[in-house]
């Protein structure tokens, strides 16, 4: 079963895709920290990150062992995501190493923002994960917080809207639901209950049709 989850920042898109991996025992893959290793890849060897060829290269020549590293996790590894991904040559590179991972046998679990429309349109399950932008500003500054990265709410909900605003209106793969995609709001929702909410539309999509009655008579 391939199950997709895309979002916006901070929507807790990830939180609920680990644990619904973990429910189902399925591999999980952040797609975001593709973006965010390509991106501090191109800095690493000191090109700019406006510069397309540079990015190309380094998401031609990403290593996936490298994306467990704690410096992919702060703010500006995120904006910097964002200019990238802009890229459709950088989008292309990522593109088979995300469909590979959808395709292993029993299937796989993605976030992202492009898994319903683009990565893996025949999806199962495809699950779109908002919330309002003060409240994902609210949970992201609590989460750099709690790593004790000094970074004021201002200037996370800021952050937020301009991401929000370049993965929305870029031309290759924006941000939005897919047709077929269940929305989750999770501005009022805990951890809990937006992963109840997620089971129960795993459920649903998985149980076959009720047979339709025969007219009596
Ligand atoms: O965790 P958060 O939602 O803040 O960010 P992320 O999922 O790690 O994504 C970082 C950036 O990568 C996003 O703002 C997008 O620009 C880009 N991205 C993308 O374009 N497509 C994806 N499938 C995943 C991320």
């Amino acid at each position: 079963m391939i199950i997709a989850i895309d979002g916006p920042a901070a929507s807790g898109k990830g939180t609920l895709a680990k644990r619904i991996a973990a429910h189902l025992s399925l591999p999980v893959l952040d797609t975001g920290l593709l973006y965010r290793a390509v991106a501090r890849d191109v800095v690493a060897k000191g090109a700019s990150l406006q510069d397309s060829a540079a990015a190309v290269a380094a998401a031609w020549s990403l290593d996936s062992a490298t994306l467990d590293d704690a410096r992919l996790r702060g703010p500006a590894a995120g904006d910097a995501a964002s200019i990238v991904a802009k890229m459709p040559r950088v989008r292309l590179a990522l593109l088979d190493y995300q469909r590979d991972f959808a395709k292993q046998p029993g299937g796989a679990v993605l976030d992202g923002r492009d898994i319903g429309t683009v990565i893996c349109p025949d999806a199962d399950i495809k699950i779109f994960v908002t919330a309002t932008s003060e409240e994902r500003a609210r949970r992201r500054h609590l989460e750099h917080q709690s790593r004790g990265e000094p970074i004021t709410y201002d200037a996370v909900l800021a952050d937020i809207r301009q991401r929000d605003e370049r993965d929305s209106n870029r031309d290759v793969a924006p941000l939005e639901a897919a047709e077929d995609a269940i929305t989750i709001d999770t501005t009022t929702l805990n951890a809990d209950a937006a992963f109840a909410a997620a089971l129960q539309v795993i459920s649903a999509k998985a149980k076959p049709p009720a047979p339709v009655a025969a007219p009596k008579g």
